[in-house]
């Protein structure tokens, strides 16, 4: 049996809301359903939330829901005429005083006032992803006076970035903290912040979160130039989060596409490192918005995160708003699979000469090797509570399955996100102790995973309740009669 171990998340839009679409995202191997918080009412994301809970349940499929905050994007205001056009050499104004409605072709307004504090004279200044490029020549006391590098349209709402970063911006705005409430009364499993700066945007985050009662996992958004600028800081904002996002839109603009593949690579490998999940982002199969298939560097770009072990690759626009949501996800799916056959390596060298700090980690990484190693293992089973075991084991680069049993809906949900773990809805406190072995590896029999004479690999606590209990690992043959 071959299991997809790149896991892919779907944004849902338009394109995606009916139910029809939404069972066919769900056939085709959607894991995880994003809901952007930019776009609709709270209203409108939870009839959406409700809809994939109910349609995954149906299948028998556990769908986690990730909400994605706006955050701080910066944004020109809008034009007497929707849009203009701009020429190289021109000149155009930034206005912190200019109407918000009536942007000309001299000067439009913006809805950030600090921008004229944060920027200097000779900053280029990337308007709508970099379509439009302006260096500051002049700094008045309420408008930036630009000269336009790269010419272009520009319309109404488009965003703003400046080239190296350093915007001042805190990550949460308003409308964020109303939407944290949102996401921790729709019990969403994950919720993404964007344009974090650094660990105290991702703890103030947290701690809005904790007392609304969420207990979605956190994902910062790697979009900010000093998010990525050296190792500590890449590390400091991982090691604040639970999951990352490599968010390539702003993050290209601030940092220039030459450097993105290589810098969207260490984002991977570090957080996989630190022990957390990792998204890879925008644009993975954009030309699909319009046509049924990817192009070759699309399926490239995607194969390419699949290959350096990523946890999940991401659709946007292509679910959300494009003419073919089903095909990208079915497309996804069979690149992924696909990729999955040429492994970049068969072993793990992660943690190798280090030491462990906790016993279920240990007991988790004992799997792995074990598992790596021992020909015949076709399957390994983590009791858990909360999916932090399966999680440590799938940091590892394996082909063995990691199955998270788990009574708990959240964990159900959460592990959906993780390369190569999937959920069984198992209660071992149901059950008495020496029937739990059985009753589990009879779970991945009936599902046809394992057959008698494989071996598999099981992990569990002293007790059934409490998470980082974990501090066993059997090693069980399947047909005999197990204790
Ligand atoms: C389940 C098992 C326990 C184990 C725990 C680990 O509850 O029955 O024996 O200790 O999971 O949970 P964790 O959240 O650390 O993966």
């Amino acid at each position: 049996m071959t299991f997809r171990r790149t896991k892919i998340v779907a944004t849902l839009g338009p394109a995606s809301n009916s139910p029809e679409v939404l069972e066919q995202l769900i056939i085709a191997g959607l894991d995880v359903a994003r809901l952007n918080f930019s776009h609709g009412t709270p209203d409108d994301h939870k009839a959406r939330a409700a809809l994939v809970r109910e349609l995954a349940a149906k299948h028998g499929r556990h769908v986690a829901l990730l909400g994605d905050l706006q955050g701080p994007k910066i944004r020109i205001a809008k034009f007497e005429n929707k849009r203009i056009e701009l020429k190289e050499g021109d000149l155009f104004r930034l206005s912190s005083s200019h109407s918000r409605t009536a942007g000309t072709q001299e000067v439009v307004g913006i809805d950030y006032p600090a921008l004229i504090q944060d920027c200097d004279v000779g900053d280029e200044l990337l308007l709508d992803d970099g379509r439009v490029v302006m260096r500051v020549e002049l700094k008045g006391a309420d408008e930036l006076h630009c000269r336009v590098v790269i010419g272009g349209p520009l319309s109404d709402n488009k965003g703003i970035n400046r080239r190296g970063g350093g915007l001042t911006a805190p990550a949460l705005t308003d409308k964020d903290k109303a939407d944290i409430k949102v996401a921790a009364e729709m019990e969403l499993d994950y919720l993404a912040v964007s344009f974090p700066r650094d660990a105290a945007d991702m703890d103030y985050a947290r701690r809005l979160l904790t007392e609304a009662g969420g207990t979605a996992w956190l994902v910062a958004k790697i979009e900010r130039a000093e998010a990525v600028a050296d190792d500590e800081a890449l590390d400091g904002l991982i090691r604040a989060s639970d999951a990352v996002m490599v968010a390539r839109g702003d993050l290209a603009v601030e940092i220039g596409d030459a450097e993105l593949v290589g810098i969207q690579k260490k984002i991977i490998a570090h957080a996989r490192r630190l022990n957390k999940a990792v998204i890879t982002a925008t644009q993975m199969m954009e030309s699909m918005i319009h046509s049924p298939m990817p192009t070759r560097a699309e399926v490239s770009d995607v194969a390419n995160a699949a290959l350096d072990y990523t946890d999940a690759v991401m659709l946007s626009a292509e679910s959300a708003a494009g003419e073919y949501p089903v095909e990208a996800v079915q497309a996804m799916a069979r690149v992924c699979l696909g990729a999955e056959k040429h492994p970049t390596s068969k072993q793990s060298s992660h943690r190798l000469g280090r030491t462990f700090e906790r016993c279920d980690e240990s007991i988790a990484l004992a799997t792995m090797y074990t598992a790596n190693h021992f020909p015949g293992v076709k399957a390994i089973i983590s009791l858990t509570e909360s999916g932090y075991s399966p999680l440590i084991m799938s940091r590892i680069r394996s082909s063995i399955p990691i199955f998270a049993f788990t009574p708990h809906r959240e964990a159900q949900a959460r592990v959906a996100l993780f390369r190569g773990v999937y959920t069984v809805p198992f209660d071992p406190a149901s059950l008495p102790a020496n029937k739990v072995s059985q009753a589990a590896v009879d779970e991945l029999l009936k599902r046809g995973v394992v057959e008698p004479g494989d071996w598999v690999i099981l992990t569990k606590g002293d007790s059934y309740h409490g998470t980082g209990g974990t501090n066993t690992m059997k090693i069980l043959h399947v047909g005999d009669p197990m204790v």
